[in-house]
């Protein structure tokens, strides 16, 4: 299958009847937001599949992509953001919007509003009443890559300069993503998150030597798959008002890795 993405990006709560809101090239322009005035500025990740067309070699021209947003979701997404709906909302109000106005042919896989670049939602289907919501956190972090039951020369073979008996940091990058219920409130969903992360990953990880200091890694090697997996057991099971669906731990901008339960 083929998959197609698009983001959009645009400034919300443009006031109805504005001069810039009726200037539509404040807000379009190259798809980029607005240049002028201070607005919450998002963007709407649109995926996309379905057959290429054998003779553009597009499975959807994204202008049309451009221009749906633009027509059907950008105004109406202000509005509903200034009536106070929630994040959640907002992501089901653009697929709906959308899975009705493209092409009978083309398929919407998959709409993601990104509101900070540490906070995301997504939706992929009207019929299934959830969303998606991924939050982004931090910690710093001393490890040392070593297994005692190999020889001192495997485990430099093996792991090179991250075996230095002394260890060395990183700035670890953890992305937490659950699944949750449309009847939810998204600021329970967001506290419990939040709570429940800084309680067991972060007060628990940060600033600290992961090898000496955390129990998990008394006998267990703090590779960045590892970290992922244990902090996938400290967090599955705390939240009520929302499922774990995803863990993902940077231990450099290259290097990452998922713990999950996604198909
Ligand atoms: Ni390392």
């Amino acid at each position: 299958m083929i998959r197609l993405t698009r983001e959009v990006r645009f400034a919300l709560n443009e006031m109805p009847g504005s001069d810039l809101a009726r200037d539509g090239r404040h807000n379009r322009w190259s798809c980029w937001p607005r240049m002028v005035g201070v607005r919450p500025y998002v963007r709407l990740r649109v995926t996309l599949s379905g057959e290429l067309n054998p003779s553009t070699g597009y499975l959807c021209n994204i202008k049309l992509v451009d221009d749906l947003v633009q027509e059907t979701v950008v105004e109406t997404l202000s509005m509903h953001a200034s009536r106070g709906k929630q994040a959640s909302e907002l992501t089901a109000i653009a697929f709906a919007a959308l899975s009705e106005k493209l092409p009978e042919e083309v398929k919407l896989e998959n709409v993601e509003l990104v509101l900070t670049p540490y906070l995301k939602y997504s939706k992929k289907s009207e019929d299934e009443k959830m969303s998606r919501v991924t939050q982004q956190f931090e910690f710093s972090a001393t490890h040392r890559l070593h297994c005692e039951h190999l020889s001192d020369e495997e485990n430099r073979r093996i792991f090179g300069k991250c075996n230095n008996p002394n260890g060395h940091g990183h700035n670890y990058v953890v992305e937490v993503t659950v699944d949750v219920d449309d009847q939810q409130q998204d600021i329970n969903v967001m506290v419990e998150l939040e709570t429940a992360v800084m309680s067991e990953v972060i007060d628990r990880f940060d600033h600290k030597n992961l090898n000496v200091e955390v129990e998990q890694f008394a006998s267990l090697n703090p590779t960045v798959e590892n970290i992922a997996g244990v902090i996938w057991d400290l967090l599955d099971g705390k939240f009520v008002s929302s499922q774990l669906a995803n863990v993902r731990v940077y231990e450099t901008p290259k290097t990452w890795a998922d713990y999950s339960n996604l198909k």
